[in-house]
């Protein structure tokens, strides 16, 4: 079976992508490789293009026929959205509208997003489950998110597409064997930011707010690793053959680390110091989020297998190693 997977060239695309060709799937990824690098789905169909662009993305269907799509393909910087949500509604939902009309062309019924717990914004009960808080993002991109899934419910009913929206928390980690992570030349994330501060990258890392109602008053995030969501997505698209039933998962650990915690870790790992600068709360962050991911346990099979320290240890490796990212070693 043939899986397109667009955006496959970046973080979690390409954790995905090794996921799957270890599963016996056959693997076409399309990316432009803005955020992405070839090397990280180096030995895999790579097509350079965008998925706004239908003319390309009917070419692809017409030419690879894929059985399902999993898309990884977006902008995801929150903060950036806000000065400039046309960038993220054109990019981020324009792109699986003209996804879906070719699947609906072409009568492919498999499609998996990446959506991301931002469509809660800041919840009111934690640990957050798929119902227990109601809708409310606080950007731009939470928004494009959460209008991709409205509109999946529509397309499921009209079309007979089935979908798995997965809605992560914070994806942290590297690949085990260090070869493939995360590019932090453009990352807002914790734990590059950490880890760059450990290498002596970057002087400081800045700890936003310390007064949160939290046991340490700094943010609580659940950090899911890369590789537990990589396989999240060969779960969900089995789940779609098996049940013929659309859905949404929320996907964590379904526990809190703080900010504290993560630096704590990362000082442990990297046996380096770290230098920690203790600033105000940022507007719009959550005190704490983390996921109930029960209902993923017990409808995919699938349960997070790897904890903070693991998260920590092989991001160190992978950064470690390759302080300049793919393209410059
Ligand atoms: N990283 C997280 O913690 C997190 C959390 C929740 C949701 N998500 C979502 O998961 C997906 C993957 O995130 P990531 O962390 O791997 O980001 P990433 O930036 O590393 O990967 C996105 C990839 O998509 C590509 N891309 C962007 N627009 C494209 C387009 N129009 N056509 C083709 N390729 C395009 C980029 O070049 C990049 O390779 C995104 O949809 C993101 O919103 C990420």
């Amino acid at each position: 079976m043939k899986v397109l997977v667009s955006g496959g060239a970046g973080y979690i695309g390409s954790h995905t992508v090794r996921e799957l060709k270890n599963s016996g799937y056959d693997v076409v990824v399309l990316d432009t490789l803005e955020l992405g690098h070839a090397e990280a789905v180096a030995g895999t169909r790579l097509i350079k293009g965008s998925i706004t662009d239908a003319a390309l993305v009917e070419e692809v269907f017409m030419e690879e026929k894929p059985q399902a799509v999993m898309d990884f393909a977006a902008y995801k910087a929150a903060g950036e959205s806000v000065g400039n949500p046309l960038k993220y509604f054109h990019n981020n939902v324009g792109g699986p509208v003209n996804l879906l009309e070719a699947m609906v062309r072409h009568e492919v019924p498999y499609y998996i997003f990446s959506s991301s717990c931002s469509v809660f914004g800041t919840p009111h009960n934690l640990p957050a489950s798929e119902t227990n808080n109601p809708f409310g993002p606080e950007s731009p991109y939470g928004e494009s998110k959460l209008t991709v899934e409205k509109m999946l419910g529509w397309v499921d009913k009209a079309y007979n597409l089935r979908y798995a929206a997965l809605r992560y928390f914070n994806a942290a980690g590297a690949s085990l064997d260090g070869t493939i992570g995360e590019d932090w030349t453009h990352t807002y994330n914790l734990v590059p930011l950490v880890l760059k501060a450990a290498l002596g990258l970057t002087p400081s890392v800045k700890v936003f707010g310390t007064d949160y109602p939290t046991p340490d008053g700094s943010a609580v995030r659940d950090y899911i690793h890369v590789v537990d969501l990589a396989q999240a997505h060969v779960k969900a698209l089995e789940y779609l053959m098996r049940t013929n039933t659309s859905n949404a998962f929320n996907l964590g650990t379904g526990q809190g680390s703080s900010v504290k915690e993560v630096i704590d870790t990362a000082i442990r790992v990297s046996q380096r110091d770290i230098q920690v600068e203790l600033v105000g709360r940022r507007p719009g962050d959550p005190a704490a989020i983390w996921a109930d991911a029960s209902k993923a346990e017990r409808e995919l099979g699938w349960k997070a297998q790897y904890d903070l320290e693991t998260i920590i240890q092989t991001a160190w490796n992978w950064h470690s190693q390759h302080p300049h990212g793919f393209d410059q070693e």
